[in-house]
């Protein structure tokens, strides 16, 4: 009884303190219940927040491009090295190894460290700056995919 006796005083102590001052404003309710009021994000706000993501985004996409356009050390992800081994061993090995007809391409160092994607296709497609035959290419025999991945696999080799 004595307990219950305590807590009503408690309370009416309370409620006469919260009469005398009159209503709590949401600041001081907040701070009496140790909660930091957050700032709310304005519509604005948000939109302007979503739009500066989308636009790194995009940056990002097209510094990526970018790099893969000029071959930069990009060509590796681009082709596929293991496809374009077995591709040089049967159409490019026969003159491009030491001792053959054309230039060493796969030693560390030597013309193939200069080979990216953008090289290799005009001289293989068009048969710029290559001896006919065997070039230029056409499509059918080696396509721009294998190209590519002749273009990983030599500059892998040669250190391109
Ligand atoms: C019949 C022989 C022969 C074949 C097959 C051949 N090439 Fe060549 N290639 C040459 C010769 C010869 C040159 C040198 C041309 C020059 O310097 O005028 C050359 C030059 C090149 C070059 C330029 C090298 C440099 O000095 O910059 C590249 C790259 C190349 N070939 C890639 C290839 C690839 C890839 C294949 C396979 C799809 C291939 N070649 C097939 C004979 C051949």
């Amino acid at each position: 009884m004595a307990r219950r006796g305590t807590l009503l005083v408690a309370m009416i102590g309370l409620a006469i303190s919260v009469a005398a001052c009159g209503r709590a404003s949401q600041a001081e309710i907040e701070q009496a219940l140790g909660i930091t009021p957050t700032a709310t994000a304005s519509a604005a706000e948000i939109a302007g927040a979503t739009e500066a993501a989308v636009r790194a985004t995009m940056a990002a996409e097209t510094a990526v491009a970018a790099a893969v356009a000029s071959g930069g050390g990009r060509q590796v992800a681009l082709g596929d090295v293991t496809r374009g081994s077995r591709q040089f061993l049967t159409q490019c090995s026969g003159c491009h190894r030491v001792g053959g007809a054309g230039p060493d391409l796969l030693s560390p160092g030597s013309a193939g460290a200069a080979v990216n994607t953008e090289t290799l296709m005009p001289l293989l497609r068009e048969g710029i700056g290559h001896p006919v035959p065997p070039g230029p290419y056409p499509a059918p025999l080696l396509s721009d995919g294998a190209i590519a991945d002749l273009a990983a696999y030599i500059a892998s080799e040669a250190g391109g």
